[in-house]
């Protein structure tokens, strides 16, 4: 029986760039595989992938020339080397050699690969595969982390024996897990054609250069929502204040410190979205002065007073545009009548929906990585039991589109 493979990629226009690693030899099957499913695709190789696999082979299954060489004149012409970036939709690095990874991470272009890197802006998803103890370096993780916090996807590796007989992290996945995820990179989501702001993470508001006030915040629970929109196809922009937190994947993400500089971004971006979730805990009060300098310990003064002016309501504003007002909702941490008080912010904001936040319970809020809200909307209300923040992401992206698209 033949079996018949969905062209679940027509169309698409994916770049493989190879690394000189071992795992290379995969990509003549990576490529067949992403062309039976209807994509076009382009090769380019690094000087090392050239000792791994041939060009000639990968032109073979790709039906196109390699490209290898940043000065070759015969292949600029053909497709120079910011034609192919513009042409990309997406870009795999497979294998991603921890060289490679590094030059990117540097960013760095000198060679026709990271050259294409810097030059696109199609997402480049990096499928890492090196030996063990060098996918354990310092420099290889720290690498990965500035990756992933600037919004690469990162896939893989599976962790087995290796080429060298080492075994642990760092083969390359298979090119069938590969085509997986490209094909959900791709796929459309339910989410497709939505647009979502939103704010996550504390607000900084200074004192002197080096003293602020701030909330309580990880930025969790704002990020978990931007990654499960995203995952479903939906835009994301992030306006985030000062988090320890990656990325995630096909996240536009805009970093803030202050209350106001927060403010002015999302009245930059509000109009252009059709959601706004305001998940960020923005600081009430700002210091009325920043000192230009330090402030000195006074011998004799055993108190100090820092005046506080109120910073602007971000949701707030946000519900009382006018034009193009996204569909707005708001969040409400309470320790005692939660109910009461998200009801009341709810009205008192013009918000559209409201999620309450009993933080006073053990386990969920804050630092946690669990979470249990009450959605509080004009017409009704809903509990989400405690949960991971992931879950309760998904399960509140959900909630916020059935409500928006009961709103239209
Ligand atoms: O009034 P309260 O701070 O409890 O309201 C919380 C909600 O309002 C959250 O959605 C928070 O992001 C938002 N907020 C804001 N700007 C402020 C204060 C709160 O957007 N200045």
């Amino acid at each position: 029986m033949v079996q018949k493979i969905t062209q679940s990629l027509t169309g698409k226009r994916i770049v493989l760039g190879i690394g000189g690693g071992i795992a290379a030899y995969k990509c003549a099957d990576l490529t067949r595989r992403l062309i039976e499913r209807g994509a076009d695709v382009r090769v380019v190789m690094t000087h090392a992938a050239k000792e791994f696999i041939t060009p000639l082979t990968m032109q073979a299954v790709s039906g196109h020339p390699v490209a290898d060489s940043l000065l070759d004149p015969a292949a600029e012409a053909s497709m120079g080397h910011i034609e192919i970036a513009k042409w990309a939709d997406l870009v795999v690095l497979a294998p991603a050699t921890a060289d490679l990874m590094a030059r990117v991470t540097a960013g760095m272009g000198n060679d026709l690969l990271t050259t294409l890197c810097l030059a696109t802006d199609a997402t480049v998803a990096i499928a890492p595969a090196m030996n063990q103890q060098m996918y354990r370096a310092v420099a290889t993780q720290e690498n990965l982390v500035t990756l992933k916090r600037r919004g690469y996807p990162i896939w893989g590796p599976a962790s087995g024996e290796q080429a060298c007989g080492d075994v642990g992290p760092g083969r390359m996945l298979e090119p069938m897990q590969l085509v997986a995820l490209v094909e959900e990179h791709f796929s459309e989501g339910d989410l497709a054609g939505t647009s979502m702001l939103i704010t996550a993470g504390p607000t900084r508001e200074a004192i002197d250069p080096v003293r602020y006030l701030t909330n309580q915040s990880s930025g969790k629970m704002g990020y978990a929502i931007a990654q499960a929109a995203a995952k479903r196809g939906a835009k994301v922009t992030l306006i985030s204040g000062p988090v320890n937190l990656s990325t995630p994947a096909n996240v536009a993400r805009i970093d803030v410190e202050s209350a106001e500089d927060m403010h002015q971004a999302v009245q930059a971006h509000a109009a252009l979205h059709q959601i706004f979730i305001a998940c960020a805990a923005v600081a009430d009060f700002r210091p009325a002065h920043i000192a230009d300098q330090k402030m000195k310990k006074k011998d004799g003064h055993d108190e100090m007073t820092i005046s506080l002016v109120k910073n602007p309501d971000i949701v707030a504003s946000v519900a009382a545009m006018t034009a193009n007002r996204p569909f707005t909702v708001g969040f409400a941490a309470e320790t005692q009548d939660v109910e009461q008080y998200a009801r009341g912010k709810l009205a008192k904001k013009n918000l559209d929906l409201i999620c309450a936040n009993d933080v006073s319970c053990d386990g969920q809020g804050f630092n946690s990585d669990q979470n249990a809200l009450h959605l509080y909307w004009p017409a009704g209300d809903k509990p989400l039991p405690l949960a991971s923040k992931a879950d309760i992401g998904n399960q509140l992206v959900s909630e916020i589109a059935t409500l928006f698209n009961a709103s239209k």
